[in-house]
């Protein structure tokens, strides 16, 4: 089931001058959502951005009915989300996607940039399920983690930086941790980051998840404009995906 609905900003925290974290409050219960899963959300105020933008969910409190979405800014609609105030209002389509599968013993969470933003809800479903989880974090430097308190309640967290200023100074794909063995690897972030994870998950015989962030117009399935290439055809992302296990992705 799909919602149409307002959210009510309550916080939009800013982690650095293109990055935020914008947390809603929703008017009724939270219905169920799955760790993986986005919105599209509608842009008011600026007259050039027509579409619905696609956006992960970040965190969920079933609790407090709210949900946190992390928003780089890139362009005029990300940069108007960027203006808002608590107490706007904020019309989004959710929940959307098909969502990350839960499974394993012990798991390998990867994700790089912005692009790590699904993570967090994830790590918080596998601790509820028991699940043991590592998380490995790369960014371009340490002004740019964000969620690190929560990561670390969660799970055990590792970083790699570009600049070493936090963790170990590099790319996620040299961190000693994946000497270490998984059931399941969920990778999100850029597509070669992705790729790369991919391929050593193959070479170890081990699943790997990834999030597809193709670009998309209605996320609901009717334009097809976000098809993505895999071995049972073209399919579309918004409702096949986001989240696809590499093994059945061409060029993966
Ligand atoms: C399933 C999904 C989940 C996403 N989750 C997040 C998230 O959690 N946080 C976040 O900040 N962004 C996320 N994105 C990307 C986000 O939707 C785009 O950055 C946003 O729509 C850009 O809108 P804009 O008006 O600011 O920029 P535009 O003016 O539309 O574009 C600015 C630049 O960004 C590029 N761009 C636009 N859309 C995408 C895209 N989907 N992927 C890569 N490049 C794009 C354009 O080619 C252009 O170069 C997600 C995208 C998808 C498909
Ligand atoms: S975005 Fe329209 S079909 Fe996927």
């Amino acid at each position: 089931m799909k919602y149409c609905k307002d959210f009510i900003v309550v916080k939009n925290e800013t982690i650095t001058p293109t990055l935020y974290i914008l947390r809603l409050q929703y008017p009724e219960t939270l219905p169920e959502i799955k760790p993986g899963q986005f919105v599209e959300i509608l842009v008011e105020g600026e007259k050039d951005v027509f579409l619905r933008r696609p956006i992960s969910i970040h965190d969920v409190d079933k609790e407090n009915n709210q949900i946190a979405l992390l928003v780089q800014v890139v362009g005029k609609g990300t940069s108007q989300l960027s203006k808002l105030k608590e107490g706007d209002k904020l019309n989004l389509i959710f929940p959307l996607g098909n969502g990350f599968t839960v499974m394993g013993k012990r798991v390998l969470l990867v994700g790089g940039g912005c692009g790590a933003a699904p993570l967090l809800y994830l790590l918080r479903v596998l601790k509820q399920q028991n699940i043991k989880s590592d998380i490995l974090i790369g960014c371009k430097d340490i002004n740019h983690l964000f969620s690190k308190k929560e990561y670390q309640e969660l799970s055990n967290l590792h970083v790699t930086t570009e600049d070493g200023s936090f963790g170990e100074k590099g790319f996620v794909t040299a961190h000693p941790i994946l000497n270490e063995d998984f059931d399941v690897i969920y990778c999100c972030g850029p597509t070669p980051m992705m790729k790369a994870i991919s391929q050593y998950a193959k070479q170890r015989n081990i699943p790997c998840y990834v999030s597809l962030e193709h670009k998309m117009a209605c996320g609901i399935g009717v334009c097809l404009c976000c098809v993505a290439e895999t071995n049972q055809g073209n399919k579309r992302t918004c409702v096949t995906g986001p989240i696809f296990l590499t093994s059945d992705l061409k060029d993966f």
